[in-house]
């Protein structure tokens, strides 16, 4: 048999030395024959879910406070039970919990040392509870804890593009659509562009831990819990909003994971166009910004080499956090209800995308708030043929109606390439040729701060525009940070 010539198997730092003898799982009483190792090693979550320690003990002595309620066990055996929790959260807190080979994943190994801890009684625990609504509290738990850190990165990150911008109001340079020159904007109002979209999914994360914070406990296996176990008393014990409606959906839907992969999709595709945009600007060829040392890295062999790492890296965490939210939803795509074990793969996506957009907030927070901005190479990219709507909008204020200014002003814009000289230069004659509206004042079009300041209608970039929408997003800001 192949099975029996894979004597060793190494599982992260441990080694599993020889098929597990049988019975020794929690499981284990149906079982005659032992696992495979390569199976075993397949269907182990211990080496990831482990992150799932505290949360798993803080659920096992609600728990078992419940059961102690419904008389299931008596007052010395909760206080044993709670005590031993308590010990082994002590351990794993300062990392001195034994991985046994036996513990397929955090729910059996915290069991299992519970009984070596206290002994039989820890056996009274699982009563009525089983791993499919235990994992998916656990994991509640988990993301709604980390609920607050990440809000508060993201926040931050909405903070620095604010201040920035708040500061940096005067600064005007291109702005682009299909990355051709398009009209003067305000440098502020394209940091506030970002700034909006990460509101917005800061938004979403509230939405999202409404739906997240659902206690599953006491729905069991599938069918709910036979104990008459006090639901509402969990509730309140682990501080969740609600509790859930049913049992079959509270063990089998992963929508809230589903839900976080997507905000977080979200997030990583806001950052990642920011990214683009900054590199783009830090090339010699744009000249606009200057990341930081702190973000920036050379080359091994080029030694003039400064490149936008950071923000590369940024960029290609989107592909990653795609990746993780796409995969979950093919594997919930098909299931069959309730739990099926599928859903050991949730895990590792929501850690994974927890810790990647941890990490990359932080990043971009330090890029957004060190990078230097070259004011003259901003204002020397601007060039008057950005100013042809403008000469449209000069006609239009005379009385004609936009289509034809349009046409007009292209008819200049045509002129002033013939004669290969920029728009600006043209005389008035010339103009006068075009339109009789053109008149003197026509000059004051060819003025990149009047440019800007036409637009005052909300949202626009003239900078009474821009600070409004500062104060606003100061505001915003200030009302996510409250607690719901
Ligand atoms: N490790 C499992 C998971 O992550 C726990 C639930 C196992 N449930 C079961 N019926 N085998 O989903």
């Amino acid at each position: 048999m192949q099975t029996a010539q894979v004597a060793e198997v190494s599982i992260g730092n441990r080694q599993r030395s020889d098929m597990t003898a049988e019975g020794d799982k929690l499981w284990g009483g149906r079982f005659v024959g032992g696992l495979d190792p390569v199976m075993e090693r397949l269907n182990s979550s211990i080496d990831y879910d482990q992150r799932l320690s505290e949360v798993d003990i803080q659920g096992s002595m609600a728990y078992a406070k419940a059961l102690e309620k419904t008389g299931i066990l008596t007052k010395p055996e909760l206080e044993k039970i709670l005590n031993g929790l308590e010990k082994i959260s002590e351990e794993w807190s300062k990392g001195l919990f034994v991985l046994n080979p036996n513990d397929e994943d955090i729910h059996t190994a915290n069991e299992r040392r519970l009984k070596e801890l206290i002994g039989e009684v820890a056996g009274k625990l699982h009563t009525g509870r089983s791993r499919n609504d235990q994992v998916v509290t656990d994991l509640r738990m988990f993301m709604r804890n980390f609920y607050s850190v990440l809000s508060a990165h993201l926040l931050q990150l909405i903070r620095a593009l604010v201040e920035r911008a708040a500061v940096e109001t005067d600064v005007i340079f291109p702005g682009y659509t299909h990355l051709q020159r398009a009209q003067p904007i305000r440098w502020s109002h394209f940091l506030l562009s970002h700034a909006v979209a990460l509101l917005r999914d800061s938004d979403r994360l509230r939405e999202i831990k409404k739906r997240i914070n659902i206690l599953p406990l006491g729905s069991g296996a599938v069918a709910g819990n036979p104990l008459s176990i006090d639901r509402e008393f969990l509730r309140k014990e682990l501080d969740f909003a609600h509790i859930s409606l049913n049992s079959m959906d509270a063990v089998s839907e992963r929508d809230f994971v589903v839900e976080f992969l997507f905000f977080a999709s979200l997030v990583m595709t806001h950052l990642s166009k920011m990214a683009e945009d900054l590199i783009i600007y830090s090339t010699k060829e744009f000249g606009f910004v200057t990341l930081s040392d702190a973000y920036s890295t050379g080359s091994s062999l080029m030694p003039q080499k400064k490149n936008p790492d950071s923000l590369e890296i940024i960029r290609s965490k989107a592909g990653r956090v795609f990746g993780r939210c796409t995969s979950i939803l093919m594997i919930l795509k098909g299931l069959p209800n309730t739990y099926n074990k599928d859903l050991q793969e949730d895990k590792e996506a929501v850690f994974d995308v927890l810790d990647t957009l941890n990490a990359v907030l932080q990043v971009a927070t330090g890029v957004i708030s060190t990078l230097q901005i070259h004011k003259e190479n901003m204002e020397r990219a601007l060039s008057p043929d950005m100013l042809a709507t403008d000469l449209a909008y000069y006609l239009v204020r005379k009385g004609m109606p936009f289509r034809q200014a349009h046409m007009t002003s292209g008819k200049v814009v045509h002129l002033a390439e013939s004669k290969g000289i920029s728009l600006s230069l043209l005389t008035l004659e010339d103009m006068k040729s075009i339109s009789p509206l053109f008149a003197s004042d026509v000059s004051q079009v060819w003025d990149y701060v009047n440019s800007v300041e036409q637009y005052t209608a909300p949202g626009g970039t003239a900078k009474s525009s821009v600070n409004a929408q500062i104060e606003q997003l100061r505001e915003m800001m200030e009302s996510q940070k409250e607690p719901f």
